[in-house]
């Protein structure tokens, strides 16, 4: 064999070894070179130098970002933006539910960002018309019980009354088994404003928490994050996937394992700065800066529910706990224009399936919303 022969197999050898080894990992191997190459500089641009870094329990990567340089702050119409450093939540009015506290995970001056990998990314292409569409607002998608999309919880109108500015809820998380690599099942609070359309002036904000073995690589509850100010057309993502959420905590961040049994959402419109905060319990996560929205300065539509996913070939997963109405949103509150939590007057259920797989009960008195169930729902 001459040369250049030999230089070719030994080339061949070491694709074939590298496509085995990417193959074992992940599915790395079917990429182009030319996607490879785009997803790094994706990589690039979205993980920021940190001053620490570390792994989880559970294998996942997280970076202490300075918290001037975190990739929200790449959104061109961030570019002026004055950050705002939240205050731990001094609100009397909202119980302190959560016993345990979250570890500091990163020095001050720098905010806890989970770090996006080329597997999260493959993943998020992947499911990207899918988590589009599992992300609507309920009313805003014409639905019906015989689609791949289910939904258990209830929703507040403010109809011709005074807008919302905020909400707040007590909810329960469980390491729910039995959500198939195809399938999601989720638990969430969202408000938005426009939801009758046009699309481009639907704006969301979405907090909550999630398993979906396909998406997240693993079987777990997933706190996670959710914007978007054009219907999920094409803005917003979920968690720091592309730039908008101000993370300011070192604490918790969008994407991270929840390990604790009740996440408490308090998501409001800052008086002063108009920014949407989003707080557990009394820890600010961070917040939605007013720029990336167009039609945010109220809020005409909260929903808090639980929902699935399932292809049509499998029985619908488990919701909330797995037991019929046996999860709960509890310390249910809208939030008004003075800044005061008021119970919801108007609401309405939204159930698609019926009591037979997922059920809703929400009490108005005494704030609290019992959900979910086993499933098992197939079209036939
Ligand atoms: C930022 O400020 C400059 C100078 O005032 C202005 O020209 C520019 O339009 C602003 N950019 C944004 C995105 O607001």
């Amino acid at each position: 064999m001459d040369w250049r022969r030999r230089s070719v197999l030994l080339f061949l050898a070491v694709c074939f070894l590298l496509r085995n080894q990417a193959a074992a990992g992940d599915n790395t191997w079917d990429l182009t070179e030319e996607e490879d190459s785009e997803l790094e500089r994706e990589l690039k641009t979205l993980n920021k130098p940190y001053v620490k870094s570390f792994k989880d329990e559970y294998g996942i990567t997280y970076d202490c970002v300075d918290i001037y340089k975190q990739p929200a702050f790449d959104h061109p119409l961030l570019k002026n933006h004055t950050l705002q450093f939240p205050k731990r939540s001094d609100n009397t009015n909202k119980v302190s539910i959560i016993k345990q506290t979250l570890p500091k995970l990163c020095p001050t001056g720098t905010v806890l960002i989970k770090r996006t990998t080329k597997e999260d990314l493959m993943r998020a292409r992947k499911y990207a018309h899918q988590i589009q569409s599992r992300m609507q607002l309920l009313q805003a998608q014409i639905r019906d019980s015989s689609g791949d999309y289910h939904y258990a919880g209830v929703e507040f109108a403010a109809g011709q009354g005074p807008k919302y500015y905020g909400a707040s809820a007590n909810l329960d998380v469980f390491q729910l088994s039995g959500v198939s690599h195809n399938q999601q099942s989720e638990t969430q609070i969202v408000l938005s404003k426009g939801a009758g359309g046009p699309k481009n002036y639907i704006d969301t904000v979405q907090a909550g928490w999630l398993v979906n073995p396909g998406l997240q690589g693993d079987d777990r509850a997933h706190f996670y994050t959710y914007w978007t100010s054009d219907g999920y057309q094409k803005t917003g993502c979920f968690n720091l996937d592309c730039p908008g959420f101000v993370q300011t905590s070192t604490r918790i961040t969008p994407g991270m394992v929840y390990t604790l049994s009740t996440l408490s959402l308090t998501i409001y419109r800052d008086r002063f700065t108009s920014n949407w905060m989003l707080y557990n319990d009394r820890e600010p996560v961070g917040y939605w800066p007013k720029e990336i929205f167009n039609n945010m300065a109220d809020c005409s539509l909260v929903q808090m529910h639980g929902n699935v996913y399932s292809p049509f070939d499998e029985p619908s997963p488990p919701m909330g706990s797995g037991v019929l109405n046996q999860a709960k949103f509890t310390n249910i509150f809208l939030t008004d224009g003075q800044g005061n939590n008021r119970l919801p007057k108007n609401f309405r259920e939204l159930n698609d399936l019926g009591e037979r797989y997922y059920g809703v009960d929400y009490r108005v008195q005494n704030g609290g919303m019992f959900y979910g169930g086993p499933g098992g729902w197939k079209k036939t």
